[in-house]
This record gives structure tokens, C-alpha cells and sequence, in this order.
């Protein structure tokens, strides 16, 4: 490469020049060598509009290298054992051009090593609060300021017990307390630690100070044999629940509007290891969460059993069976909305058996089946509580929309959705669904066919009918 030498530079050009390298944390030559190249390309220069650091449209101006409208983030990687698909992360984000600058824990650098998150990045990497080569500023103020949105990756308990407590002993710690960009948490850890009392607390005031999570997920732990809660999200999730906080802030027209959704089937034991459940996965039930998230709803999902992420910026109960969803349904009231699209299970076993059934020569143990209680018919008719709008779904496999007409007087909603569920539709765990909406005034039932959809446009549209429902005039009550 051919050496570069520069000499009478103007003053203002020349301290421009070593602002901006400083700030995308490149030597001046290094520096030049980019704008060069830029020039070579026609792209546009950024040089021209450096301004000073600190000044409130710095992070405007000091774009890295030849994109000037590139997002940026500051991605965190923490120290534990999810570190290395904190390397597919930063290949997913710079998918969707997003430009990445890492920060690696002490302990971080124990389960990936700097040169690949550089090699990846394409950018210097950052582990030091005390860092010899920043001349300009304090390292961790820039880092925190110079990206639209930091990003933790995995984020250890530890970094979680940091942040809740705004320490700063470390640059990772020090950029989150000094950051005033949105934050996204992407927690990983042993389940007992995801679910040690001093974590649930540092989870609940990491919420209350506005931070993101993101999962974590359940499955299989990397110690043997363990599995549970506390898998980091998948890098594909985190890079859409990134992408989704860059983008410039969409109408929130339920703003001030708290939804409560059920999702997924129930499970209902038989003994301690067997139980009744049916083909839900959620899906829909998740779409409708997100989707009201992204239109500003406060939102409470209830989810029975599944194996899905939890929706970013959504407060998420797990529960197995119906009696526990109408509780978890119950403690979230008030609610303005209450969507109910979990297929909770009709019946339970009355005898439910202590010890596991046990094959006898007398031959199989008689279940006895009893009735769940009816979670939309319950919170339907509740008096004071009542949500404005209580919609509910019909899955059936026959006579879909008689019987989704049935159910509007058994129940006391004020709409259904009802969908075609039998097998040859593919709706129960698939991702399109075919769905009819019922509305009705007074006895009057109107209903509205809609096109096969995937289940994220059935959400938006879904979405799109409450928000005209509460801008304009209010759902019928039951008569
Ligand atoms: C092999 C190994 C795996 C670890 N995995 C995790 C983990 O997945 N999540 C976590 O919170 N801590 C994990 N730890 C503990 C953290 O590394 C430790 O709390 C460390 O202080 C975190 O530092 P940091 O938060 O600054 O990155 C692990 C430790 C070891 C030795």
C-alpha cells in the first residue's frame, strides 16, 4: 500500500480531519485513506460537515466511513457463553446495513477474541475505558453518543445487575450509563440465574428505566443436560428487534392504550408428567402482540406453552394451563383491550393423578374430564373491569361462521375472529391463516372475509380495525 504524507493542511480542515478520526476510531492517515477512497467512489464526503463533539447534532454529522445515512450501533458483546453469536449478530446487522462498532467485555474476551469482531465489523474494536490511543474525547462518552442504538449481546446477569444499579466500572457499563440512545438488552444465562430473585428485580427496573429485552429464549442450555429459560435470542431476532428500534418513530395510534392477549394452547396435566394439550403454536396469538407493541399498545401477552420468542417491548406471563391463564388474565386487568387468541383447552382431568399412572393388569385408569373455566365468556361479562373491546377467536374445523355466530351469544364479546383450523388448511402451527371477522350492533352480526394472510398481516390488519375502532366510534358493548 502506498504510503501517504500530508503537509499545510488548513488548521479548521486539519482538526476536522483528526475529529473525525477520532470519532470513527481510526488513525488520521487511516482516515484520509477512507475519504480518499470515498472520493473515488463519488461518494459523498463527510468531512465538510464535521461539527464539534458534543454539540447536540454531533452523532448527526460523524458518520463512519461512506454512508452517510447508515444506522449505527454500538454493539456490547458480554461475557458468557452466547459471546460467539454475538458474531453472527453483527453479520446479520451489517445485512441490513447497519453499521456496527463493538465493544467486548473483559470477560467477553474470554469467549471471543477482538481480531474476529473487528475482522467482522470492518471497524476497530473497543475494550478499554482507559485508552491510550482516544485523543480527543473520553471513549466511552463517544461510544455511547455516536450510534443511533446500543445493542448488548450477549447481556450477561452481571451486565444486567450493572445497569440496574448504574455502575460504570468498566467501558461497556460506563457507555450504558452515559448513553442516551435507546437500549437493547439481549439477556443470556444458566436458567437459575435468569431466575434468581436479584435478577427478576434487575429485569423489572431495567423495564421501568426504558430499556428493550429482547428473549431470552427456552431450550437446551450449553451445560449438559440442562435446559429452561435463558438462551439468548436467536441473531436473526435480534437483528429485526434492532432494525425495528432504528427505524424513525412510526404512529402510535393506541398510545395510552393497554391490550392484554392470550396466546397458544394449555396444557393440561393428567399426572406429573402427561397432559392434554392441542396444535396451537402461538403464532398468530405473538403476531397480534407485536403488531400492537409497534402501535404503541402497553401490552401484556399471556402465553401457554410454546416455542417462540418472546415479542421485543412486550410484557410476557408463561403459563401451562387454563386455570393459570384466566389468573395471569385476571392480574393484568385493568385492560382498555383483551384479545383472546390462545385455544385453551375445554376440559381438564378431575382425578389428576399425584404420582405418575402406573399400566395395571386391571387396565387403563378411567379420566374423568371437567370444564375449564371459560377465560372469554369470564372476562366478557365482568362488570366494572370490562375491557372496551373483548374480542375473541372461533377455531373450528365445520360450519366456521355458524358457529363463530353461536359464540358471540354464548360469550358476550364484541368481535371474532373466526378461522378454518381443520388439518388441510395448515393454520394450527403454520404461518398464513384465513380468518373472517364478526362484529356486531345490537343483534345485527356483520361479517368480513379476508384473504389468505401471513399471521404478522393478519396482526397489522387486526390492529388496524381496533385503532379505527377507538378513533372513531367505540365497539358495542353486549346487550
Ligand atoms: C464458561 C462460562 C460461561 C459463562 N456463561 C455465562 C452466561 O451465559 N451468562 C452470564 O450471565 N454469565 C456467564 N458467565 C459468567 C460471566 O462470565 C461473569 O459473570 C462475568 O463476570 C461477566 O462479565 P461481563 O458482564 O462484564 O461480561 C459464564 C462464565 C463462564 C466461566
Amino acid at each position: 500500500m502506498a504510503s501517504l504524507t500530508i503537509r499545510k493542511l488548513d488548521d479548521a480542515v486539519r482538526d476536522r480531519l483528526r475529529l473525525r478520526a477520532a470519532q470513527n476510531g481510526r488513525s488520521v492517515e487511516d482516515e484520509v485513506r477512507v475519504i480518499l477512497r470515498e472520493a473515488s467512489q463519488q461518494r459523498p464526503l463527510v468531512l465538510a460537515t464535521a461539527v464539534p463533539q458534543g454539540s447536540p447534532s454531533a452523532a448527526d454529522h460523524s458518520m463512519p466511513s461512506g454512508a452517510p445515512d447508515l444506522a449505527r450501533v454500538t454493539l456490547i458483546i458480554g461475557g458468557g457463553i452466547a459471546a460467539y453469536k454475538a458474531l453472527d449478530l453483527i453479520r446479520r446487522l451489517k445485512e441490513r446495513h447497519i453499521h456496527v462498532r463493538c465493544v467486548l467485555t473483559r470477560a467477553a474476551q474470554q469467549f471471543v477474541t477482538p481480531l474476529a469482531a473487528s475482522a467482522l465489523s470492518h471497524e476497530r474494536v473497543y475494550t478499554d475505558l482507559f485508552d491510550p490511543e482516544s485523543e480527543f474525547d473520553a471513549g466511552h462518552i463517544r461510544l455511547a453518543r455516536d450510534c443511533e442504538l446500543i445493542v448488548v449481546a450477549p447481556a450477561t446477569a452481571d451486565i444486567m445487575a450493572k445497569m440496574a444499579h448504574g455502575h460504570a466500572d468498566d467501558l461497556a457499563t460506563a457507555i450504558l450509563l452515559a448513553a442516551d440512545r435507546p437500549i437493547l438488552l439481549a439477556p443470556a444465562m444458566n436458567p437459575l440465574m435468569w431466575n434468581n430473585a436479584a435478577t427478576r428485580r434487575n429485569v423489572v427496573q431495567l423495564e421501568r428505566d426504558g430499556i428493550v429485552t429482547i428473549g431470552p429464549n427456552a431450550g437446551e442450555m450449553a451445560e449438559a443436560g440442562e435446559a429452561g429459560v435463558g438462551r439468548m435470542a436467536e441473531p436473526l431476532e435480534i437483528a429485526v428487534a434492532a432494525d425495528r428500534l432504528l427505524r424513525p418513530p412510526q404512529p402510535r395510534p393506541l398510545a395510552g392504550k393497554r391490550v392484554l392477549i392470550t396466546a397458544g394452547p394449555t396444557h393440561e396435566p393428567i399426572d406429573p408428567v402427561r397432559y392434554i394439550a392441542n396444535r396451537s403454536s402461538g403464532k398468530q396469538g405473538f403476531a397480534i402482540a407485536a403488531a400492537a407493541q409497534a402501535a404503541g399498545a402497553d401490552v401484556t401477552l399471556i402465553s401457554g406453552p410454546v416455542d417462540l420468542g418472546d415479542p421485543a417491548g412486550v410484557r410476557v406471563k408463561h403459563v401451562e394451563s387454563a386455570r393459570e391463564m384466566l389468573q395471569q388474565v385476571e392480574a393484568a386487568l385493568p385492560a382498555d383491550i383483551a384479545i383472546f387468541a390462545a385455544a385453551v383447552a375445554d376440559w381438564r382431568v378431575a382425578n389428576e393423578g399425584e404420582q405418575k399412572l402406573k399400566k395395571t393388569s386391571a387396565g387403563m385408569p378411567p379420566l374423568q374430564l371437567v370444564e375449564n373455566p371459560d377465560i372469554l365468556a369470564t372476562i366478557s361479562k365482568l362488570g366494572d373491569h370490562r375491557p372496551k373491546l373483548v374480542i375473541g377467536f372461533a377455531a373450528e374445523t365445520e360450519h366456521l361462521i355458524d358457529n363463530a355466530k353461536a359464540k358471540f351469544a354464548r360469550k358476550g364479546c364484541d368481535w371474532i375472529v373466526a378461522n378454518d383450523v381443520s388439518p388441510a388448511t395448515g393454520v394450527m402451527g403454520g404461518d398464513r391463516n384465513t380468518v373472517h371477522l364478526l362484529t356486531r350492533k345490537g343483534t345485527e352480526i356483520s361479517v368480513d372475509s379476508w384473504p389468505v394472510m401471513t399471521k404478522e398481516q393478519v396482526a397489522t390488519e387486526l390492529v388496524a380495525r381496533i385503532v379505527q375502532n377507538f378513533t372513531g366510534t367505540q365497539a358495542e358493548q353486549p346487550s
